[in-house]
């Protein structure tokens, strides 16, 4: 008997949950590599099949969605969309899914693991450990600050801001949350906050958001925390404020570029604190996620709405 559906897997996500697919009839065909499919692999692959569990790596755009205007349905294997054209996947009527809810408190977790990591200087004092130089103990040594009392600006009023609004509340720091439509005006946060946690997803108005002018609002003392998008910083202003001092540090989960080439500046700055993309980096949480990408394949091959499909973009028709 022939499969019902084909689906192409763009890496091998954590869990067995494609077994769900097998067991439904469709056929399942997982990019071997650990490393993704170049754009021609991913396309010749796209034209065999009638849906796509794609990775935030995979670059779903206007021409691709064109090319294979045929698929049934995209499940992302993330909450965040801006590797896709949703305006272009409406257009050609794809619907398209994401992994939202259950990555929430493993990506507010990692928010909180950089901003103790920067105020406490653990990587400085790990370093400095292996390196032999662990000293007598000394009185000013890895001069930290305390989170008691201090003040938090959370840029975007999302599940993940929210969630690491809790998480801030436990440490008795006080919550600032800017939003584009209401809040604390960003510029008033930015003036206000210890520590600058960010929580928008990319979008045209997010990218660069926090350029050079923000950068110089923030506190001389403060500390930037990104776990959204790398674009939503300006790489070049990041790098100049921490040499010049205009804040004091900065704890990235996400850059500009992805991955940060070894040699970047940007891992020369003082004070930076760099991980590897690693919000949604937990069993649970990436098996949760494959779970969550094949009930979205499921529905949108049975014709059915996606549980979790993508917000519609404004300009959508
Ligand atoms: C997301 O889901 O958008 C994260 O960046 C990766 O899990």
């Amino acid at each position: 008997m022939p499969p019902m559906a084909r689906v192409f897997v763009t890496r091998q996500p954590v869990g067995d949950a494609l077994e769900r697919l097998r067991a439904a009839g469709h056929e399942v065909d997982v990019w071997p590599d650990g490393e993704p499919p170049s754009r021609e692999a991913l396309s010749a692959h796209a034209q065999q099949a009638d849906a796509l569990l794609t990775m935030l790596s995979d670059a779903i755009d206007a021409d691709f969605l064109a090319a294979n205007a045929h698929l049934k349905v995209i499940a992302n294997y993330a909450v965040g969309l801006d590797n896709v054209d949703l305006n272009a996947a409406a257009a050609h009527g794809i619907p398209v899914g994401h992994t939202p809810d259950v990555l929430t408190d493993a990506t507010a977790d990692l928010a909180f693991a950089l901003l103790l990591a920067a105020a406490r200087r653990i990587p400085q004092g790990a370093e400095a450990v292996k390196q032999g130089r662990w000293g007598t103990w000394q009185p000013d040594g890895l001069l930290g600050v305390d989170l008691v009392g201090t003040t938090l600006g959370i840029v975007g009023a999302g599940r993940i801001g929210a969630a690491v609004a809790r998480r801030a509340r436990g440490f008795e720091m006080r919550v600032l949350t800017a939003t584009s439509r209401s809040g604390t005006p960003l510029d008033t946060l930015l003036a206000q906050s210890d520590f600058v946690s960010l929580h928008v997803p990319l979008t045209p108005q997010t990218r660069h958001l926090i350029d050079a002018h923000a950068l110089r609002r923030m506190k001389p003392t403060a500390i930037l925390v990104n776990t959204a998008r790398g674009p939503v910083v300006d790489t070049h202003a990041l790098i100049e404020a921490l040499h010049a001092g205009t804040i004091a540090g900065a704890a990235l989960d996400v850059t500009d570029p992805e991955p940060l080439p070894p040699d970047h500046p940007l891992l020369q700055a003082p004070n930076v604190l760099v991980v590897p993309h690693v919000g949604s980096a937990t069993t649970r949480t990436r098996t949760a996620m494959t779970e969550v990408a094949v009930d979205n394949l499921l529905a949108g091959l049975a014709g059915e709405p996606l549980p979790h499909a993508a917000p519609r973009p404004a300009t959508a028709a």
